[in-house]
């Protein structure tokens, strides 16, 4: 169920040094199939790499108990929380240390931040141990002609000028949601999920993809509809003022696991009233009678 983004990197990893790269199947209904753990998660295991939150099935994912497992065996845990960092209220700080990811990263736009900047946190004896993956200025504690040492973290992993701008409008976007608690936007993205799922529920002949009980997903709500064509929806609903993403979510091979090429797919956040949602579902009825589904 991974964003492309991690998946992509770990394939030209392996191209690299040999490694094997090996999976987690899916459920039925959209989660982690977590029955053969200690077949995949093995002494020979490396890195156990997830996504907290899926970008397309919704799925909060057992984040705890995999990096406990995961440590058990000496394996490094790195999170995709690009999904995880908007809606849940995640302290590191106060989770077990066995339970904690090693490294975890977020994406900005999906923080109301800037798009092209995000977060990478780690363990700081992680962070300490990784070499710099670009060289440039900034980053350097001194450079002679032969060689180069480096700064501390977070420098060396910051070469060249940064991207001032991005860094402050994400520092705002991060101060904002502070500002807000993320306690208070979780509520509110479980309570607009659960009215949405609602919803959807009610369109006869369409079927979420992913966990259809809001307490185990987000609000991004990936969804076909029996005998319309993914794009089709989002062109009727986009002409209703109702603006979705049809395709495949850069999760390729999660659609692949269903059967499907894409999907269309609402996404709920901090802003979105259940008024927005009855627009969505009178769309999506309006849709069927357009293409004549009765
Ligand atoms: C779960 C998830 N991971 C990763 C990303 C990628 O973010 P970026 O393209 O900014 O690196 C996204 C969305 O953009 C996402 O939803």
């Amino acid at each position: 169920m991974e964003h492309h983004s991690n998946i992509v990197p770990w394939q030209l990893l392996t191209e690299r040094t040999g490694a094997t790269l090996r999976w987690f199947g899916l459920t039925d209904d959209g989660r982690l199939d977590l029955s053969a753990v200690d077949e995949l998660i093995t002494e020979r295991t490396k890195v156990v790499s997830l996504t907290w939150v899926s970008n397309m099935l919704g799925t909060i994912n057992p984040v705890a108990e995999i990096a406990r497992r995961a440590h058990q065996v000496g394996a490094l845990v790195v999170v995709d929380a690009s999904q995880a960092a908007p809606q849940l209220a995640i302290d590191l700080a106060s989770m077990p240390e066995e339970e904690r990811p090693d490294l975890m990263a977020f994406t900005g736009h999906k923080v109301v931040g800037p798009t092209g900047i995000g977060v990478l946190w780690g363990r700081r004896a992680v962070l300490d141990q990784l070499p710099p993956f670009l060289g440039g200025g900034e980053m350097i504690e001194t450079v002679r002609m032969e060689r180069s040492t480096f700064a501390p973290i977070p420098h060396k992993f910051e070469a060249g000028t940064p991207p001032i701008v991005e860094a402050v409008g994400l520092g705002a976007a991060v101060e904002y949601l502070g500002h807000l608690g993320m306690d208070a936007v979780h509520a509110h993205e479980q309570a607009i999920t659960a009215y949405a799922l609602e919803g959807l529920a009610s369109v006869p002949g369409l079927t979420v993809l992913g966990p259809t009980d809001a307490a185990s997903r987000g609000g991004a709500i990936a969804f076909e509809i029996e005998g319309v064509h993914p794009h089709d929806v989002a062109q009727v609903l986009d002409s209703r003022g109702v603006a979705v993403r049809a395709g495949h979510h850069c999760a390729k091979p999660a659609h692949a696991r269903f059967g499907v090429q894409s999907s269309t797919r609402m996404s709920s956040y901090l802003y979105t009233t259940p008024a927005e949602i009855d627009a969505l579902v009178d769309g999506l009825e309006y849709t069927r009678s357009y293409f004549k589904l009765g």
